[in-house]
């Protein structure tokens, strides 16, 4: 399989008045296309801030990010954008869909930031594949926790990623219905999307491929779940 993230000694510090937080302190890291991956670790470990470093939503501080074999690390503003756009869907912790569209028009806005058109057939195909067919019209205040995490993702798969990012998706769900979104993920990965999770959830990340586990912004070799 294609490696489609590789991470080579990323660092990412702020700087909070005179202290010096090492959110991200030396990590590396692969990832390739077909695998779903969970990085898990405590409140405060570098989760969110390693998704957001991958997302190209936030510039590392030191290190070297590949993305299908570019090194972006140095790229500026507009080409980040590209890139985003061209391999990266993402599920936000949130899900950030409007309440007052419908689970269509949700979907349907990312080929809108992207200017491009309108296709029925393909929107059609990605609702049935993350299962809300027929499921159109709905608004999406009306959708139960989820559904709205299936629409969060369908609207990630609009641009057609090569890897699908979630900071903790499964938060407010249900174990069932986590379940079944884990479900959905395998599929999604046996179609050669990698899927890369961020969770504090164990249970979760013991059902994905392979566990990154984080601490002080450090990959550590293994950790006794009660530290979670
Ligand atoms: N914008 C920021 N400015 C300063 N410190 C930050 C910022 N974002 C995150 N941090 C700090 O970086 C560390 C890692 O945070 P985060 O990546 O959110 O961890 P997690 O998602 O695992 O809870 C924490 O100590 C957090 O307070
Ligand atoms: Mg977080």
């Amino acid at each position: 399989m294609r490696t489609l993230i590789e991470v080579q000694n990323l660092k990412k510090h702020y700087q909070r008045g005179t202290e010096t937080v090492k959110a991200l302190d030396g990590i590396d890291f692969a990832i390739k296309s077909g695998e779903v991956v969970s990085v898990v670790g405590p409140s405060g470990s570098g989760k969110t801030t390693l998704m957001n470093l991958i997302s190209c939503l936030d510039v590392a501080s030191a290190g070297n990010l590949f993305i299908n074999g570019q090194n972006v690390t140095k790229f500026k503003e507009k080409q980040l954008i590209k890139i985003r756009r061209e391999n990266i869907g993402f599920i936000f912790q949130k899900f950030y869909l409007i309440p007052s569209l419908t689970v269509k028009e949700n979907i349907e806005l990312p080929l809108i930031f992207a200017k491009k058109d309108f296709d029925e057939k393909k929107t059609q195909t990605v609702m049935a594949t993350v299962g809300l067919q027929q499921k159109d019209d709905i608004r999406v205040n009306m959708l139960s926790g989820g559904d709205k995490q299936r629409v969060a993702i369908a609207r990630a798969l609009m641009n057609d990623p090569q890897l699908l990012i979630a900071d903790e998706p499964t938060g407010k769900l249900e174990t069932q219905v986590r379940d079944s979104i884990l479900l959905l993920f395998e599929e999604l990965s046996r179609k050669g999307l990698a899927i890369f999770i961020a969770t504090h959830d164990l249970d979760l990340a013991e059902k994905t491929h392979r566990i990154i586990h984080l601490q002080d912004g450090r990959i550590i070799p293994k950790v006794e779940s009660s530290l979670y």
